[in-house]
This record gives C-alpha cells, structure tokens and sequence, in this order.
C-alpha cells in the first residue's frame, strides 16, 4: 500500500489589480493583517521611481536613462503600523510619493517598458515565497499569473474620486471635479498603454464596491482566500 501523506503547505499568493481608488491599497493591507501574509503595493514602487527621477530631472522621455537609474536604486517596502514605508537607498521617501506631482506624472513613467520588466522581477522576487499580497494593475496579468486568488476591485469614478479625495491631507486638497478628471485620465493611460495594460484577468474575481464598505470587501476577500488555500501531496 502507499502512504500518501498530505502537507499543507498553507501559504497562496494573493493579486488585488484596479483602478485609481478602488480601495486596493486599504484592502489589501487588511486581507494580509488578518492572514498575517506580506503585503506588498507595487504602485509604491512606480512612485517612488517617478519620485527619484523627477529629482534629478530625468523624464520620462528618456526611457534609458530612467531604466539605467532605476537599475541602481534600492528599493525597499516595510512594513509599519499604519501601511507600508517605502524606503529609496536607505532614505524613507514615503511622504514623497503621493503628491500631486508624483500623480500626475506616475502614468508616463510606468509605460516604459525595461522600467517595467525590472519592477516586474523584483516583484516576482518578492512573492516567491508565497503569503503575499500583492497590489498594482497587472499583478493578476503579468506579475504573478499563478496567484492562487486573483481579486478586480472596482468602483465608479465618482466614488473612487471620493475616497481619495477624503484621504488628501489639506495641503494636497484639489476640487472634487479635478480628482475625478484626474482618475478618468489616468484609468484611460492605464488602460491603453501597450505593455501589460490595466485589465481584469479572465480568472480573477470582479468585484465593484462602489456600495460596499472596507470590512465587507476584506471580509469576502479573506473568505475567499480561506477556502482556496493550496494543498500540496506528497506521496
Ligand atoms: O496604485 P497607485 O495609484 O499608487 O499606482 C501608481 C501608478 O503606477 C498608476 O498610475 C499605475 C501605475 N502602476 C502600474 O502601472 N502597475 C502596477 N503594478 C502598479 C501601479
């Protein structure tokens, strides 16, 4: 007779893709709280080359250069209380980020290609050892397109300009009118850029939240996620 001894190696990868605002961010930190998985946003990491690049006055129209600078950054994400610090050769450069600088200029920079193909890698690297929670456009697509659970999260632009419009601190505030012009125009850049384009991936879980709150969106993720565990024999 042969013994089959099942192991259950628990740990899945997990890929939340959406648009701008869709809540991906918040979600996904909390789905990886409460299955004390890694979380990791890629969008971070989009911004904080969009950050160091606009500090040296390099464009996005030179795309060598930025692959040839981008090579040599270190990118790191921590982990912190309230989310994730994203750490730029030794130097913490999370407040940085999520200007309205950075905003409006983190869609060119993320459709270069080689940009693209490394983040890609790193990302890959990150996720190899499984129990992660990775966030970003095309995670589901290209980055990890054997994730156990793939989420599209959603929400009408109107709401998604919302939410982000209640998270700005004072300085930052724009009109409502210009978050939503702003949205529109970015989901239109990641939406038709030719490399890896925002798009929902034909096994991934559309969700539109548009009427739901954070705890039921998480809730029906980690529920998700609980009875999609992997199991692995070994005989
Ligand atoms: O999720 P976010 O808004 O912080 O992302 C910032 C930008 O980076 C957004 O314009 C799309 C781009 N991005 C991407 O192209 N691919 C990813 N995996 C994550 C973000």
């Amino acid at each position: 007779m042969i013994r089959q001894a099942t192991v259950m190696n628990d740990r899945i990868n997990i890929a939340i893709d959406g648009p701008a605002g869709a809540g991906k961010s918040t979600v996904a930190r909390l789905v990886a709280n409460q299955l004390t998985y890694i979380y990791v946003d890629t969008g971070s990491m989009y911004r904080a080359v969009t950050w160091f690049m606009t500090r040296l006055g390099i464009g996005p129209e030179l795309p060598d250069k930025v692959l040839e600078y981008a090579r040599n950054m270190v990118i790191e994400l921590r982990p912190d209380t309230d989310g994730q610090k994203v750490w730029v050769d030794g130097e913490d450069v999370t407040p940085y980020i999520r200007t309205s600088e950075v905003n409006g200029l983190v869609s060119q920079y993320a459709q270069i290609e080689g940009l693209r193909s490394h983040l890609v890698f790193l990302q890959r690297q990150m996720a190899l050892n499984k129990g992660v929670v990775m966030d970003g456009r095309d995670i589901g697509t290209t980055v990890l397109p054997d994730a156990k659970v793939k989420i599209f999260l959603t929400a009408s632009v109107k709401e998604r300009a919302l939410r982000r419009f209640n998270e700005m601190n004072d300085a930052d505030r724009t009109s409502l009118e210009q978050l939503e012009q702003d949205i529109a125009k970015r989901d239109t850049l990641d939406e038709q850029r030719e490399i890896s384009p925002l798009r929902c991936a034909d096994d991934a879980i559309l969700m539109d939240t548009t009427e739901m709150d954070i705890r039921q969106v998480v809730n029906k993720i980690v529920s998700i996620c609980r009875s999609q565990k992997d199991g692995e024999r070994i005989t």
